[in-house]
């Protein structure tokens, strides 16, 4: 697929999208300092795909600090330059703007850490260490030569074919910053673009390196990955390429299928990233896009072989919740509320749909309102999403119970509120009416209204739950002080 027309800008067109005043101040202020200027990697790519793009990363052959002093003193007011003396770069901030300064270099790396042998160098030097081909064009800011694209590795062509290469041997680009592996993927699904075969095979080799790269920066991929507008594209390619089983083990254990007397059961992969498509499709939100990747985790864990039923998975929601601490904990995801969230989502997902297959009673909505609590929403369109059977028939009859569903969730709610349930007696009152300690009679009482209420025996209101209480506390030989 080629789109030709997205890429092509002529000059005066390149030129509009660095007029801004600091633009212009970069150019002087390296004129006078008798430095080339350019502006080079994301922004630059960003002009030509025609996306938004905030962070200028602008380098100079010579250094990049003097020209950031330089500018940020031209720039006056208002003005923040901080220096980066041990990595020879500065980066000037003046409202919205934020420009990193770096001098041109040539570098190199150890193989076994990230730390490189930098020394200066020109602008192709710069070039060819960068990652791939679209990430580095540069721009010319010199008055004379303003707005001149220098693009030695073909970086447009590739833009316009919509394929990410790396502009060296890939074997080297990827062996001075593993990480790039990943960046390939992420770019690709990000914006839909191809990985050249070489570039691609190069991964494979190269994929034990990844095992130097920090968690954190890993995961800054993953979440890139997973808010592109089809995530699947990227989980696909991690696997093709080998790197999953190394980041992500527990989702290729998902991959395969297993046939017993003529029944096989679905490939859990496909079938997770389908559902995380879906899902994409309807929602941003960063957390149940994860919680979507990860809501069968344990069907490898949990699969059975039954005479009777066929294959099962029995508890895998309750088997994925426990899983998930384990997970977040090694891949240094946030163990806060989000890990919550998500393990909330797995345990949940299938309540819904178990709803709709069965009789949709008051009593069962009222527990999954009370169970999901403000994530109700969250929770239905992963359910939805969940709904991937090639059965028309089923995928018809799911659906149709499945907006009762929505439709008894939204009257329940109404009438009994019991999203954020709190019970209307506490167990301070429960303690006080009778005289008790903290103790379990006092767990009792409280989960007995709870239940009461959930199950629609008494309304959600303190007279009618205080009145069941004291019945509830005399047939347990209770008695009011
Ligand atoms: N770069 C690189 N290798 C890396 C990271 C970055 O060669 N591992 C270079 C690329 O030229 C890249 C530039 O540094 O364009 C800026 O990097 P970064 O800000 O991380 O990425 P962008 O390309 O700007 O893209 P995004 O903002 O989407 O991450």
């Amino acid at each position: 697929m080629v789109i030709k027309d997205r890429m092509y800008l002529n000059k005066e067109e390149i030129i509009a999208h660095i007029s801004a005043k600091p633009f212009r101040i970069i150019s002087e202020a390296a004129d006078e300092l008798g430095v080339e200027a350019y502006v080079i990697g994301g922004y630059v790519r960003d002009i030509f795909l025609n996306r938004p793009s905030k962070d200028i990363d602008v380098v100079c052959v010579g250094s990049g600090i003097e020209l950031a002093k330089a500018v940020a003193r031209k720039l006056g007011k208002n003005t923040y330059l901080s220096i980066f003396k041990n990595f020879g770069t500065a980066q000037v901030k003046s409202g919205e703007l934020e420009v990193e300064f770096v001098g041109a270099r040539k570098e190199s790396y150890s193989r076994d850490s990230r730390k490189p042998v930098v020394e200066d160098g020109t602008l192709e030097d710069d070039q060819n260490r960068r990652d791939f081909t679209i990430n580095a064009l540069a721009l010319c800011l010199n008055k004379d030569r303003y707005g001149e694209l220098v693009d030695p590795f073909g970086g447009l062509e590739d833009m316009e074919t919509l394929t990410i290469r790396t502009p060296l041997d890939p074997d080297i680009t990827f062996s001075d910053d593993p990480l790039r592996m990943m960046r390939a993927v992420r770019f690709a699904t990000q914006l839909g673009f191809f990985i050249e075969p070489d570039t691609f095979e190069a991964i494979i080799r190269n994929k034990e390196r990844i095992s130097i790269i920090s968690k954190e920066r890993i995961v800054d991929e993953l979440n890139k990955i997973m808010l592109s507008p089809k995530p699947s594209i990227g989980f696909e390619l991690l696997d093709k390429s080998e790197l999953l089983p190394l980041i992500l083990p527990e989702l290729s254990a998902l991959k395969g299928v297993e046939t017993k007397e003529g029944i096989g059961h679905k490939d859990n992969f496909a079938h997770t990233l389908m559902v995380l498509d879906r899902l994409s499709r309807h929602t941003d939100k960063l957390w149940l896009r994860w919680s979507a990747l990860f809501h069968d985790i344990a069907k490898p864990a949990t699969k059975r072989w039954d005479k009777r039923l066929g294959w099962t998975f029995h508890n895998h929601n309750f088997i994925g919740e426990r899983m998930i601490p384990g997970i977040f904990r090694r891949m240094k995801l946030p163990m806060n509320d989000k890990m919550k969230y998500v393990q909330k989502m797995v345990t949940l997902h299938m309540r819904p749909i178990a709803l709709a297959d069965d009789e949709v009673t008051d009593s069962a909505i009222r527990r999954l309102l009370f169970d999901a609590g403000d994530d109700i929403d969250d929770l239905m369109l992963l359910c939805e999403a969940d709904i991937t059977s090639k059965n028309p028939e089923k995928v018809r009859r799911f659906l149709r119970n499945f907006q009762l569903v929505r439709e008894k969730l939204a009257e329940i709610e109404e009438k009994d509120r019991v999203r954020n349930f709190q019970p209307p007696v506490t167990g301070e009152e429960i303690m006080s009416t009778f005289g008790l300690a903290p103790s379990q009679p006092v767990g009792v009482l409280k989960e007995a209204i709870k239940n009461a209420i959930l199950d629609g025996m008494i309304p959600n209101e303190y007279e009618a739950a205080r009145q069941f209480m004291l019945e509830k506390a005399e047939k347990m030989g209770l008695k009011p002080v």
